[in-house]
């Protein structure tokens, strides 16, 4: 059987040089000699034998002391050997007791530094991977606004190659770097909010802190970015929200003030003015209700964004019941609804409510801004090839309804934004016809609730057609 290194290692080395070997027997010899010199010089023992009894005396203790050298070499090399970290067994000593006891004893050290090592390295990793998942940027710096360390979301954002790059070089806002200098000196941690171009447009809310404790990595503050965009989006949204739905309230509301007020004074005693106002007073009136109606069902469907509705709606009865509902409508252009629904068509998954006010909103567009005496086609049928869109990303089938008329269309600009709360090509035209500026906002609302997709097609001069998407309901 071949011997393994392992075995070889374990072989018996007791090589001891010889100068050590003869140092320890002069040393051992050194008393008896003594004894031996005072009894020659008493004349009790010849030099003959004096010299005899030395010669056997360092021949004997010599045999006596050179499995210990040994051994003790031995453990020395073997105590090298571990302080350099290599992987060697105990060498096998002699035995004689306390070298076997002190070998093992140089063992269970090394064990336990050899565990204490790993629990060490183990805690290093796993704080690694707790500062890495911690999706905000965090930035580790030394006293000279180098960066030491940073996390994932750092070398995402930032790039991989951080570590040694000056603060300003991967966050160059004057804010960031006065708060940094001023945290750097006055040893109390700053937040500040500031905006990069860089490598994306982004707004932050900045934590800069002191590091607490004198690091031997050399990190002396810790940098927290928060990426705030979306919600300082969001906020902006909100107050131009707000700043638009009371700007809409405020028109017809300041008209009916304004007849009040006419029909108080001026107007008080002439009939003719009284009925022509009171028509227009009902008009205003009409148009905050619808306003106030719509921005309902919009806050409502904002608040359920995230429960998904799962019933099973039939959408050819639908429109058939939103056709019986425009008669008025229609009848006052001169609009013929033609209807080509997909017999066996599956139903849409989704509330019937909503996808009827869906099917309502484009429907009553399709007739307030397509013209006079003109078709309107609603189709429906089960689309084999779904839109591109991140709802539909495994669906091999949807529920597809199209809403085409035959009006201005609207010119390509104008339809990425035609799903913004009052967002209208033409404001006059959707004024005159009684519209909002909120109808496409709740489809969009409505269509994200069911995780469904909207399709906008248009020619200006020709018409236009917008195609829904809803699941399939299994
Ligand atoms: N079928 C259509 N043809 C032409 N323009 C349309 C059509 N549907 C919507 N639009 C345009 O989109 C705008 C937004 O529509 P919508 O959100 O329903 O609001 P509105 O209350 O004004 O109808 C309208 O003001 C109009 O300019
Ligand atoms: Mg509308």
């Amino acid at each position: 059987m071949e011997s393994s290194p392992h075995v070889q290692q374990r072989t018996r080395n007791n090589d001891v040089s010889l100068s050590l070997l003869l140092k320890a027997v002069v040393f051992i010899s050194a008393v008896p000699m003594v004894v031996l010199a005072a009894f020659v010089a008493m004349d009790v023992l010849s030099l003959s034998h004096c010299v005899y009894a030395y010669i056997t005396l360092l021949m004997t203790s010599g045999i006596i002391i050179r499995p210990y050298l040994a051994d003790i070499a031995a453990l020395t090399r073997y105590v090298n050997e571990l302080a350099r970290d290599s992987k060697i067994d105990a060498p096998e000593l002699s035995r004689l007791g306390a070298m076997e006891e002190l070998s093992t004893a140089v063992r269970k050290l090394h064990y336990s530094w050899g565990s204490k090592k790993q629990q060490m390295e183990s805690m290093i990793s796993e704080r690694e991977v707790l500062v890495d998942t911690i999706p905000d940027i965090l930035l580790m710096i030394d006293e000279n606004g180098i960066i030491v360390r940073a996390n994932a979301a750092a070398r995402q954002r930032f790039g991989q190659h951080l570590s040694r790059k000056k603060l300003e070089e991967v966050a160059g806002n004057e804010l960031l770097l006065r708060a940094v200098q001023e945290v750097k000196q006055s040893f109390k941690g700053q937040e500040v909010e500031f905006y990069l171009a860089h490598p994306t447009q982004s707004y932050y809310h900045a934590c800069i802190e002191r590091f607490p404790v004198h690091s031997p990595g050399g990190i002396a503050l810790i940098v927290t970015l928060q990426d705030i965009t979306e919600l300082k989006r969001t906020e902006q949204m909100r107050a131009d929200f707000v700043a638009n739905a009371s700007h809409e309230i405020r028109t017809p509301l300041a008209s009916l003030i304004g007849f009040i007020e006419t029909l108080q004074g001026p107007a008080k005693d002439d009939p003719a003015a009284r009925a022509k106002f009171l028509g227009i007073m009902a008009d205003q009136a009409g148009r905050m209700s619808r306003l106030v109606n719509d921005l309902l069902s919009l806050s409502k469907l904002e608040m359920n964004a995230n429960t998904v509705p799962v019933g099973a709606v039939n959408v050819a009865t639908l429109i058939h019941k939103v056709k019986d509902g425009a008669g008025f409508l229609t009848e006052e252009k001169n609009v013929t609804i033609k209807l080509d629904i997909e017999p066996d068509l599956p139903p849409a998954r989704g509330e019937e409510s909503e996808i009827h006010q869906v099917i309502e909103n484009l429907v009553g567009n399709a007739i307030k801004y397509g013209r006079a005496d003109s078709i309107v086609t609603i189709r429906a049928w089960l689309e084999k090839k779904p839109p591109r869109d991140k709802h539909f990303k495994d669906a091999f089938s949807a529920v597809a309804i199209s809403v085409r008329d035959q009006g201005t269309g609207i010119a390509k600009e104008h339809l990425s934004r035609l799903t913004e709360r009052f967002y209208r090509v033409n404001r006059a035209e959707s004024r005159k016809v009684g519209g909002t500026g909120l109808g496409l906002a709740i489809v969009k609302h409505i269509l994200n609730r069911h995780r469904g997709a909207i399709t906008i097609e248009s020619t200006v001069g020709v018409g236009s057609t917008f195609t829904i998407y809803f699941h399939v309901k299994k």
